[in-house]
């Protein structure tokens, strides 16, 4: 059993995340934090609290809040894509048991990775800002976890808030700057380039069969899918964070490629972009591994065996 603390900023695609990491029998799930993003903190939490009774494990996984707003920067919410609620309204009317448990996000993950050295693997699908934080206080943290798989950026082709950003890189690019650079030794970024390729359609919510589960898919991702269509002319959405749960379990599904990529932070245009030297014009040394492609039909294999599950 790999040893997970999930980070989320939840969010339909998140809320799919967590399933897929608690579903799969594969996660030890320390713990799963939050941090403000596509809704607030306190959504977020909620919302997190809320899938947990969902597959009724809220009494085994705490749930910590973390940052309620970016490094530097102001919050900027994603209503129109996850609702109002963050969930497009599919659990709308249901009563939260679950609750979190006292503490911050940040000092959490120092305190697992302290706890289990070597084993943690951090899977971030929300803005970086909770790591951030983290590796500013307890700087060792980069020698003491085994990996940090994130969801975020793109290398190749355009952003899906600005012409060149992706949500969580634009909503907090100065976290993202601290953790690209604090020297992680197995960083993984899962972005655009990869996610956009997990696309969920209405066939796939009909293999989950005539089940609660694909009932609540059907719903909370009805307003998320009419928005993809808009932007991309395709009835489906794309499963961002559920990918990056999957490659922290099943490495394999992606191709990666060891690279230097920096975040713009200080552009009229650009702030956010992550910037990949593919041709090492800048001469430094690989920060990360990106993911450049992935085996889309072995990801909806592993995914709908699980939620069916
Ligand atoms: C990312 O931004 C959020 O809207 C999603 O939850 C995902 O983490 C995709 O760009
Ligand atoms: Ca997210």
């Amino acid at each position: 059993m790999k040893k997970i603390v999930l980070d989320v900023d939840t969010g339909v695609d998140d809320a799919l995340g967590i399933m897929l990491a608690v579903k799969s029998g594969q996660c030890d799930v320390l713990g799963i934090t939050t941090v403000n993003g596509n809704v607030s903190l306190d959504k977020a939490t909620e919302n997190t609290c809320k899938i947990l009774d969902f597959l009724q494990v809220g009494q085994e996984i705490p749930v910590i809040r973390g940052a309620s707003r970016p490094l530097l920067r102001h919050v900027y919410f994603e209503h129109r894509i996850h609702g109002e609620d963050g969930l497009g309204g599919a659990l709308r009317d249901m009563q939260v048991l679950t609750k979190p448990q006292e503490g911050f996000a940040p000092d959490f993950m120092i305190e697992q990775v302290k706890k289990h050295p070597g084993e943690v693997t951090l899977i971030m699908t929300g803005p970086l800002t909770n790591l951030a934080l983290a590796v500013s206080k307890y700087p060792e943290l980069v020698h003491q976890v085994k990996e940090v798989i994130f969801m975020g950026g793109v290398v190749k082709e355009h952003g899906n808030v600005t012409p060149t950003a992706e949500y969580n890189m634009y909503v907090d690019p100065e976290a993202a700057k601290i953790v690209f650079h604090a020297g992680f030794s197995s960083l993984t970024m899962v972005g655009l380039d990869v996610t956009r390729k997990v696309l969920l359609h209405e066939s796939h919510i009909q293999d989950l069969g005539d089940t609660p589960m694909a009932a609540y898919v059907k719903k909370s991702t009805s307003e998320y899918t009419e928005r993809y269509f808009e932007r991309n002319g395709v009835r489906a959405c794309a499963l961002h964070d559920p990918l990056a749960v999957a490659v922290a379990i099943s490495p394999d599904l992606v191709t990666t490629q060891k690279l230097y990529v920096d975040v713009e932070t200080k552009s009229e245009l650009c702030d956010g972009q992550t910037v990949c030297d593919f041709q090492n014009r800048l001469m430094k040394e690989p920060n990360m591994n990106v993911c450049l492609d992935v085996d889309a039909q072995a990801f909806f294999d592993q995914f709908i065996r699980v939620l069916k599950a």
